[in-house]
């Protein structure tokens, strides 16, 4: 009896040990876990203090130049957008530290995400509202797209360069961009399934304005293009079109582009 005793104690006492290793080996799998975290987090910043510092830059920009724009100010929500829009994520890792310097990067293949500045200031002069359909020519790395899925209800974008329009796109939806419709084609031609556009984006600059692209403005569109030859003088242009589709243009700031491609 005594014996059986003593092996009922023994059942319990590695019981209590089995159970004791169980919540020791969790703790420790939970301690490691939050370490991998940790140390995650640390390899992959987040870049607050930087976006926030090309954030101020941008309005000390745009003070000088309001009087060939004729905007006195970028708008809030244009600056919460860049204040919001991972621009670290839409460049090559071997930039990734100048991500939120205000000039273009190389982003392969001969071309380059533009200035933080310049993004800013051409979304502002589109003067987006939440329930417009905005066409952007010249995908890149997606980031203009992006900031524009910030202020418009749809964004559809169009990339030349095969490589550069799959990588964007599969970034674009890995960031959550539901909104955003990309394409591989010569933006020149528009995107006549989606048209008309309350404003079109163009990010590389044409020797004229393509008419296709003015076709598909609504009334009272309006359309950002840089005008002129490759590696050139460009212009940055300001295309509006009125209730009876009348055009008018007016040359804005001098401005660098890369060239638009394609047949025209
Ligand atoms: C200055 S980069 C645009 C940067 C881009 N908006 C971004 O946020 O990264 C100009 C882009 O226009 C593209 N491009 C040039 N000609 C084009 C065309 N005809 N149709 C569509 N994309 C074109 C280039 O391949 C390049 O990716």
């Amino acid at each position: 009896m005594a014996q059986s005793r003593h092996i009922v104690r023994a059942a319990a006492s590695n019981d209590f040990s089995a159970g004791r290793l169980l919540i020791i080996t969790a703790i420790a799998i939970m301690s490691v876990l939050a370490a991998i975290a940790i140390s995650a987090a640390a390899e992959e910043p987040d870049y607050a203090i930087e976006r926030a510092a090309m954030v101020r830059t941008i309005v000390s920009y745009s003070a000088e130049v309001n009087l060939a724009t004729g905007r006195d100010r970028i708008t809030p929500g244009v600056l919460e957008a860049m204040g919001i829009v991972p621009r670290h994520e839409f460049v090559p890792e071997g930039v990734r530290r100048q991500a939120y310097a205000d000039r273009p990067l190389p982003i392969g293949y001969g071309q380059t995400i533009s200035q933080p500045f310049i993004v800013a200031l051409m979304t502002d002069l589109l003067q987006v509202e939440p329930n417009n359909v905005v066409l952007e020519i010249g995908t890149g790395s997606g980031y203009q797209a992006a900031v524009l899925a910030r202020l418009a209800r749809e964004v559809h974008t169009i990339e030349i360069v095969p490589a550069l329009a799959d990588a964007a796109a599969q970034r674009l939806q890995r960031l959550g961009y539901v909104n955003v419709a990309t394409r591989l084609g010569d933006g020149y031609y528009g995107w006549q399934e989606a048209a008309p556009f309350d404003g079109i984006i163009v990010t590389a600059a044409a020797s004229q304005i393509p008419p296709p692209l003015i076709q598909q403005l609504k009334p009272g569109g309006r359309m950002v293009i840089p005008v002129g030859a490759p590696f050139a003088l460009q212009y940055l242009v300001l295309v509006e079109v009125d209730g009876e589709r009348k055009v008018r243009t007016r040359q804005l700031l001098p401005v660098q582009f890369v060239p638009l491609a394609g047949r025209n």
